[in-house]
């Protein structure tokens, strides 16, 4: 049986790098995904290869760092699919730079989308939810948040403040049957890590650190976004699952 069968799941960043994953992944288990991102361009292919596999998806634009925005995304989830059932919460955005290159643009970019966005697409959702009194919210944080790496102040912040609102979310949505849940992925192969990936001796010194000895992949996020979405996970709420190939064990 598919895990996720008559579930409706969104996607935020759905578009591209990991999200592609988590939607068709989602879809492959049955559910219908809404891929909500602001690029068009990139979620439409997403969308038209789980359709022509026999899924049931669709894109919806959305920035989400505007809250009218993410409200009318989960509004239109409803309208078209009839609920929400898992929100995964994915989109984000990436400035490295040392400290003292660290601008004020840099940090209110990274908290509209990093923390704003999350919480907005989490708060909308969470109205429905309640209503339904049940729903899974995926959080997807980083391994930056756990410990400090040269070049991410700003970034790993922004992960921080996403593990201390799923607890918050956690326990206001606990007599809900809602579950809210995060996901720390390692350095994965994606568009976000392609600027750093350009340095050999940078891939090499990364790849080296880790204890499976490779980038993440897209794929490899799959399963802990997949448990967390599904009925496997009704008794873990408020809980972070680190899927970094070893990385943060040493
Ligand atoms: P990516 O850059 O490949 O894709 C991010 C997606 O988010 C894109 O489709 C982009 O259009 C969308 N997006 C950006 N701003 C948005 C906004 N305001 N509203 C709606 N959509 C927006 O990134 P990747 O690598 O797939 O990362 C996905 C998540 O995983 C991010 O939250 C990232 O911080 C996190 N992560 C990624 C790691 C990596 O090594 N790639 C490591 C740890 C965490």
């Amino acid at each position: 049986m598919l895990r996720l069968e008559g579930k409706v799941a969104v996607v935020t960043g759905g578009a591209n790098g990991i999200g592609v994953a988590y939607s068709e992944g989602l879809a492959k288990e049955g559910a219908k995904v809404v891929v909500a991102d602001l690029d068009k361009k990139g979620g439409e292919p997403v969308v038209q290869k789980i359709n022509s596999s026999g899924g049931k998806a669709m894109f919806v634009r959305t920035d989400v760092s505007i809250q009218k925005d993410a409200e009318k995304m989960v509004a239109d989830t409803v309208r078209s699919y009839g609920s929400i059932d898992a929100l995964v919460n994915n989109a984000g955005i990436l400035f490295t730079a040392p400290v003292e290159e660290t601008t004020e643009e840099m940090w209110d970019k990274l908290l509209a989308v990093n923390v704003k966005g999350l919480f907005f697409c989490a708060q909308a959702a969470a109205k429905e939810m309640k209503k339904q009194k049940s729903g899974k919210i995926i959080n997807i944080s980083s391994i930056a948040a756990i410990g400090g790496q040269a070049g991410l102040c700003a970034y790993s912040s922004t992960k921080g403040a996403v593990l201390t609102m799923t607890k918050v979310f956690a326990l206001e949505l606990v007599d809900y049957n809602i579950q809210v849940n995060a996901v720390l992925p390692g350095t994965t192969d994606t568009g976000m890590a392609e600027q750093a990936m350009k340095d050999p001796e940078w891939t090499r010194q990364v790849t080296q650190s880790i204890p499976m000895k490779r980038l993440g992949r897209t794929t490899d996020l799959l399963g802990a976004v997949l448990y967390f979405a599904s009925s496997d996970s009704d008794y873990c709420t408020g809980q972070t699952l680190i899927v970094d190939g070893g990385y943060s064990m040493i």
